[in-house]
């Protein structure tokens, strides 16, 4: 069967009608508040709303304001993030607010343009800040809104090119309502209806409010579009921890560079070759024998799954021969996740 023809202005109208009766409308951070959209949409790049729910209402009672954020430590800022994962975005919110306070009077800017402008805010986190806190005219495209559009207009470019990505930007502004007040509840809209029901598998079209439009489903063709991403190639990267503890059950810990993974959070000493590994542990005065392995943890990254084994041992040495570095109790500090749920385990907590 032909679906009805259907207009932008149709698009965005039963978009609007649908996330007004059976959208998300309790989510903490549907406010006007430009700070606390910003914070929400950053934390809502990589990690689903479950977990943001938890940790988004600690991270503002902390930093109530742009003007407190940007005040804040850095380790501070990290220890809240700590868990989220894609630290960052922690460096980048810092910063940002530093910007904000700087360059913007501690005003947040109103445009998409300027928002752009902040550290870690690309075009589609600023086009939701802009529509949801000022009612600004942007579209959002995210993997979510990709899906809806390849679906609704049956679109099969690779979405890996370039092109077909700036069409499915140009499809997306000219689908965007007319009216400033109704940009929250259309932005919203698209949002749900990605996350709700045209989901990647298994899509409701039941209660699709474009199922009688949808060019995808008149051809049968839910299952194949969007056109899949070729799969990453993962590698695998085996790395060794050294867990030194003191008399008094503190844990060593050196704060990780800015650059890469966990980067400015906290950890044990990690290290690609063993043998650098057991020349820093000497420094404690710490005999190669005198080192316990435990069994190997993984952790997933997006490129690369960490093989990582811990290498345990106690020392009375508190200086290690003045390398940087601090001794903390294990829950001094936030933690990469795998370090603190290996610190939960059964030489740490007999104590
Ligand atoms: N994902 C990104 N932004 C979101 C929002 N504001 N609500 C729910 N999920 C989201």
């Amino acid at each position: 069967m032909m679906p009805d023809a259907f207009s932008p202005q149709d698009f965005a109208e039963r978009l609007i009608a649908w996330q007004r009766q059976h959208g998300r409308h309790d989510l903490p951070w549907q406010v006007r508040d430009p700070y606390a959209v910003w914070l929400s949409e950053i934390m809502l790049q990589q990690t689903q709303v479950a977990t943001v729910r938890d940790y988004y209402p600690r991270f503002l009672a902390a930093f109530p304001t742009v003007q407190d954020l940007a005040a804040a430590e850095e380790d501070a800022v990290l220890a809240l993030w700590a868990g989220l994962g894609y630290y960052s975005r922690a460096r980048n919110l810092h910063a940002a607010a530093k910007q904000v306070v700087a360059q913007f009077g501690g005003v947040f800017p109103d445009t998409r343009e300027d928002l752009e402008s902040l550290k870690g805010v690309g075009r589609s986190t600023a086009a939701a800040i802009a529509a949801f806190a000022f009612g600004r005219r942007e579209t959002i495209l995210d993997g979510n809104v990709k899906r809806v559009l390849c679906r609704v207009f049956a679109l099969d470019g690779n979405p890996a090119d370039k092109r077909f990505e700036r069409q499915l930007w140009d499809l997306a502004e000219n689908l965007l309502p007319q009216a400033a007040e109704d940009m929250p509840a259309y932005i919203q809209g698209l949002m749900d209806l990605g996350a709700t029901v045209c989901k990647r598998s298994k899509p409701l079209c039941g209660p699709c409010p474009m199922a009688q439009h949808c060019l995808a489903k008149a051809q049968d063709r839910i299952g194949e579009l969007p056109r899949k991403k070729t799969a990453a190639t993962v590698k695998s990267v085996a790395v060794y921890w050294l867990v030194l503890r003191n008399k008094a059950g503190e844990i060593w810990l050196e704060k990780r560079p800015a650059g890469g993974i966990w980067g400015g959070l906290h950890c044990v000493p990690c290290f690609e070759r063993l043998a650098d590994l057991y020349a820093y542990a000497a420094a404690f005065g710490v005999a190669a024998e005198a080192v316990e392995e435990d069994a190997p943890l993984t952790h997933r990254l997006t490129h690369r799954l960490l093989l990582i084994t811990p290498l345990r041992a106690e020392t009375g040495c508190l200086t290690g021969g003045g390398q940087p570095g601090i001794w903390a109790q294990k829950n001094g500090f936030g933690l990469p996740k795998p370090l603190a749920a290996y610190l939960d385990t059964k030489p740490f907590s007999q104590r």
